[in-house]
């Protein structure tokens, strides 16, 4: 019935291929439920592709990913590869990937599941009903504008740069828009209008952009007012849009209220339906080869690529219903488990949410 998707996926280091494995069982899945046809390849990427072809983004890796419709990635890093020079570390393959690919926000839901309440830091009533997005810009702002260090009287002096323009605004603001157009409708707008000027600038093009969504209900909060809100009533957030590095501390913030890093799914988009997904997480060397980490980041990271690339939103709500009802029932892997002798491995948490879809 429907065509064919290409998916590019880079399984990496570390857990990377463990919760890769798991999540190309939920396209097979998907294939069989749904009628759906996806054509996957596969490549090196980060600190394995340093070790094979010596260098962290491979030019046929990023040649595949091109050809995509979306990419499907795991984690890369490790200890092994710390030490290197720069272009010989595996995060420079993804700085280099995001910009190649002209990536330009980063996705981040936080959503809570009920039955994981308890492993959250914050109480229950206050987590009730929380299912947010961050969207941040990716590739402007403070931590891409010019930075250098000078001599002065008072010894040295480093200087870091804050610039934005217009288009840059303008595309990410549009994407939150039409985000939240397919969820609750409420988008808040992030910045420090009252004392940056990139900060007015990103304030003016929201609002010069807002009368095209008239059905998006639009609020502006200053950034140090919405690190205390997302404490205080995370419920009330749908979509919030921000620029880099207040959607940095922004989204590491929304994550911990869900309670663990082993569930955050993320997409990173540009223009058009293309996108990157992958967990949050890294590539948790101190755990890796051990069949126990949890691969249910990187499950819902395949339900989002489904929903933001592929407008597959059954199949999407098919698959983070799974994992609600796995979850409901009780089964936890290691890192989410209350009581750690009873905790399930990698594939078995796979094999569940699979039979669950
Ligand atoms: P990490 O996210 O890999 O691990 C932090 C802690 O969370 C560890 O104790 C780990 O065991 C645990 N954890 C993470 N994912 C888990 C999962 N799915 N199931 C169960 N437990 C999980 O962050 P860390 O330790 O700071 O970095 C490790 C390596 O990963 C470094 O080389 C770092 O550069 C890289 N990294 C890569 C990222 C990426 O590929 N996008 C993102 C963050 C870190
Ligand atoms: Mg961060």
């Amino acid at each position: 019935m429907a065509d064919t998707k290409k998916i590019a996926i880079l399984p990496g280091d570390g857990i990377g291929p463990e919760v890769i494995a798991e999540a190309v069982k939920v396209l097979k899945k998907t294939e069989e439920l749904f009628g759906y046809k996806f054509e996957t390849e596969s490549n090196l990427f980060g600190g394995i592709a340093i070790d094979e072809k010596g260098t962290p983004l491979p030019q046929e890796t990023l040649e595949m990913c091109k050809r995509a419709d979306a990419v499907l990635l795991g984690a890369v890093g490790g200890p092994k590869w710390d030490n290197n020079p720069k272009e010989l570390r595996p995060e420079t393959g993804l700085l280099g990937i995001r910009k190649a690919l002209g990536l330009f926000s980063n996705i981040r839901p936080a959503v809570i599941f009920d039955c994981l309440k308890e492993a959250s830091t914050l109480k229950p009533e206050v987590l009730e009903g929380t299912d947010l997005i961050v969207v941040r810009e990716l590739t402007g702002g403070i931590y891409f504008g010019e930075k250098f260090r000078r001599d002065t009287d008072n010894g040295q002096e480093a200087v870091d740069t804050c610039v934005y323009n217009v288009k840059e605004v303008e595309r990410i603001v549009h994407q939150a828009f039409q985000i939240a157009r397919t969820r609750r409708k409420k988008l808040c707008s992030v910045d420090k209008a009252n004392v940056l000027e990139t900060s007015r600038l990103w304030r003016e093009t929201v609002n010069r952009i807002a009368p095209e969504y008239p059905d998006v209900e639009l609020e502006h909060v200053l950034v140090d007012n919405c690190a205390m809100q997302l404490l205080r009533r995370p419920s009330s957030f749908d979509v919030i849009v921000t620029e880099n590095m207040f959607g940095d501390i922004l989204s590491d913030e929304a994550a911990m209220l869900t309670g663990s890093i082993g569930m955050l799914s993320s997409a990173s988009l540009g223009e058009g339906s293309f996108g990157l997904y992958e967990p949050v997480h890294g590539s948790a060397p101190d755990i890796a080869g051990q069949g126990i980490a949890n691969p249910i980041a990187t499950i819902l990271s395949v339900a989002l690529m489904f929903k933001l690339s592929f407008n597959y939103q059954e199949a999407g709500d098919v698959i983070e219903n799974a994992v609600k009802n796995v979850l409901d029932a009780g089964h936890r892997t290691g890192d989410i488990a209350v009581d750690k002798s009873k905790a399930i491995g990698t594939t078995a948490m796979g094999d569940l949410i699979v039979a669950a879809m």
